[in-house]
């Protein structure tokens, strides 16, 4: 059974939330695009009016082409609502995120907004996080010795798991939006969450990885039996 409903879904839900005058952070992947698609729906049918900041490249594109204004966290430094994807959430809303590549761009505006509400199909919800491959975007120079370091990282943090260099369809190295690469981590269960972070922070020449802590205050996610809410809605 194909997911697009479920995700259009819950993306309508979360647009049913964008007032007049909102600041918007505009998240990246397959159910973002359904959020974008029907924010654009709402300006052009209500003349709502908001402005966003895009996550990435191509949610920029997108959201120029369907006619959504948009500014940049330098003209707009604080936002009022990011509704993004996830690629995980557990029941501490603690989430995965990075499927797209996008996470370093999605952190910074999530950490901008005052509120950061992901949106998904129900295949997204687990107990605990790292059955989805831990994004971790590093620098191209110095790899080697990155990479040596995020694997001790790991081990400390109680994790163990192949970390893989994301490739594109021709074999060459993913490049991300910043122009780094991406690593993926393969840990099927993420014990401490917090731990793992924290070491992975502390890593030179990682810029960015996928666990989103403390940035989620709520999680729309669509189910064949209806919405249900991780979390709270209100402002
Ligand atoms: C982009 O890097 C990701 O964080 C996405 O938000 C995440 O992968 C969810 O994407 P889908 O909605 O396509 O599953």
């Amino acid at each position: 059974m194909s997911l697009e409903p479920l995700k259009r879904e819950a993306a309508a839900r979360a647009v049913a939330l964008v007032t007049n005058g909102m600041r918007l952070g505009l998240g990246t992947g397959s159910t973002a695009k359904h959020f974008v698609d029907l924010l654009a729906e709402r300006i052009r049918n209500e003349g709502l009016v908001v402005v966003g900041v895009p996550t990435s490249e191509a949610t920029r594109l997108q959201a120029e082409s369907l006619g959504v204004p948009l500014t940049t966290l330098d003209e707009t430094p604080e936002l009022d609502l990011t509704v993004d994807g996830t690629d995980e959430v557990d029941p501490q809303l603690r989430l995965i995120k990075g499927g797209g590549a996008a996470h370093l761009r999605e952190k910074i505006v999530a950490s901008a907004s005052k509120r950061l509400i992901v949106i998904a199909d129900e295949t997204k919800e687990v107990e605990t996080l790292g059955r989805f491959k831990l994004p971790i975007e590093v620098i191209p120079f110095g790899l080697g010795a990155t990479r040596r370091k995020i694997e001790a990282a790991m081990a400390a943090a109680g994790c163990k798991g192949p970390l893989v260099m994301r490739l594109r369809a021709d074999g060459q190295p993913l490049r991300t939006d910043s122009g780094n690469f991406v690593l993926d981590a393969d840990l099927g269960r993420i014990p401490d969450p917090e731990g793992l972070a924290d070491r992975l922070d502390r890593v030179p020449g990682v810029v960015e990885h996928g666990l989103f802590i403390g940035l989620c205050s709520a999680a729309i996610l669509a189910t064949s039996a209806g919405i249900k809410v991780l979390g709270s809605l209100e402002g």
